[in-house]
């Protein structure tokens, strides 16, 4: 299969992840740095970082040199509106003209998210984040703000980044000291008013005239079901809508489905839906969908109540937690996984990517796909071979997608430089190209690209060949 001539091929960061300068030229601090302060002893914190900040002309220059055609990243809300809707912070402009100013000189399109989990912590303070509804109107201003100073340039937005992720963890809405059984309530709280939040940013390009397109980020596992007992089919669909598709169904249909209500009234977990939301939520159909998709997972119907993360690792954050009476998680025999308990199943993206077209038909970007290791440097260089093979057999698949009909438009792999895991640190990476640094040491940061790198230039000059 040959890409389509105008596929993207880019790769992929996020603003805290690299940019540092995290109090510099007026930027507000944000839940990302506060989080990333509590461990900053052990774990890489988000003053520095990747130094990208400064060091941005390099960085775009070995985005030139490595044929990348997108680059995707996300704009630092709080370096924009320090306190999260207050004021203009100049300086943070200047910076985001400077760079999208040096990406389309380079010939690079920038595809943009608005909101990559770092929420002001202004407006945590002020109204206790996304629980109010007062963050709405902020999200709004501020991506106004930016379709206005950026959209001659920006043609590819991106609202929120996973936002089913960020419901999910406290410490990323600002919300860590509350008590569990509230904190859960609230999350939910928080995801009904993102889902708005979204809506009325989609409406607002949409009335300004922007031209360009717009679409949310979907974190996307696939689910298979552990057995073809009919208990663990239904739990796998049941497991896939309620993390990935109750989202996209919302965003696509402008409402909530019934599944999610009943699960969430059964519960007692249901949000606040005041009068008009329905009307809020409705008529912003994404232009097309982003999705971040690294790993599957395996579920079947709650029964014993055996947990993979206490069996097999303490590491893994967020993905396949067990749901007590709706599913519980396996580890798949049939594929590889990392310490991490993230697996490789390159044909479960050609999966994920026709379940994800037959349900919505809209194009799809891939803007995050990639394999976390503990990368080393020897004599100046890193051989990946493991990231090039994990690459290559996601390619490989895309294509095939591609070819059974699958309308995908780019491919940004996580990460194009080493950034600081979400998770765990400098410890382990992702990047294209590696940052000469450790989680206590930030050395001279320098970049030095990997084999991936040059193994991914060469499958780009051929149009996706990954031999
Ligand atoms: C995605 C996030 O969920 O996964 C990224 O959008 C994150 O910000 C990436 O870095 C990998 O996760 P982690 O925890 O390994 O950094």
């Amino acid at each position: 299969m040959v890409f389509p001539k105008k596929f993207l091929w880019g790769a992929s960061t996020s603003a805290f992840q690299i940019e540092g300068a995290y109090d510099e030229d007026g930027k507000g601090l944000t839940t990302m740095d506060i989080r990333s302060f509590k461990d900053s002893d052990t774990i890489a914190d988000t003053k520095i970082a990747m130094d990208h900040y400064h060091k941005y002309k390099e960085d775009v220059a070995l985005m030139k040199e490595l044929g990348m055609t997108a680059y995707r990243m996300s704009i630092s809300w709080a370096r924009v509106l320090p306190d999260g809707d207050g004021e203009i912070n100049q300086k943070g402009i200047d910076f985001y003209n400077r760079l999208f100013d040096e990406l389309v000189a380079n010939g690079i399109t920038p595809i943009v998210t608005l909101y990559h989990f770092d929420l002001p912590i202004g407006l945590v303070k002020q109204y206790g984040g996304f629980q109010s509804r007062k963050c709405i109107d902020a999200f709004v201003k501020y991506a106004e703000i930016c379709f206005t100073h950026f959209g001659d340039r920006v043609k590819h937005w991106l609202t929120i980044n996973e936002q089913m992720v960020i419901s999910n963890l406290p410490a990323f809405q600002g919300i860590e000291a509350q008590e569990k059984s509230i904190r859960e309530k609230a999350g939910w709280q928080t995801y009904h008013h993102m889902c708005i939040a979204h809506a009325l940013v989609v409406k607002k390009y949409r009335e300004m005239g922007m031209t360009g397109g717009i679409g949310p980020v979907l974190s996307y596992s696939t689910y298979y079901p552990a057995s073809v007992d009919p208990k663990d089919v239904l739990t796998a669909k049941q497991v896939e809508n309620l993390k990935v598709f109750c989202l996209m169904d919302t965003h696509f249909h402008g409402k909530h489905p019934q599944y999610l209500i009943n699960y969430l009234t059964e519960r007692d977990l249901m949000f606040t839906m005041e009068a008009g939301d329905e009307a809020l939520l409705a008529n912003a159909k994404p232009d097309f969908i982003g999705l971040n998709w690294y790993t599957t997972g395996v579920v079947g119907a709650y029964s014993d109540g055996t947990d993979i993360n206490d069996a097999k690792s303490e590491l893994m954050p967020r993905r396949d937690r067990n749901m007590p009476g709706v599913a519980q998680f396996y580890l798949n025999p049939y594929v590889e996984y990392n310490e991490w308990n993230w697996n490789t199943d390159p044909e479960g993206l050609r999966y994920a990517l026709l379940g994800m077209w037959e349900r919505y038909h809209l194009p799809l970007l891939i803007v995050e796909n990639g394999l976390g290791h503990r990368d080393t440097l020897e004599n100046g260089e890193v051989h990946d071979t493991y990231r090039i093979k994990y690459l290559s057999g996601m390619i490989d698949n895309m294509s095939l997608a591609i070819d059974d009909g699958v309308e995908l438009m780019a491919y940004c792999p996580w990460s194009f430089i080493d950034v600081l895991s979400s998770s765990n640190g400098i410890e382990k990476r992702y990047g294209l190209v590696y940052i000469d640094r450790t989680d206590s040491d930030p050395k001279k940061l320098e970049r030095i690209p990997k084999d991936s790198y040059y193994w991914y230039q060469k499958c780009i000059k051929n149009n996706g060949s990954t031999s």
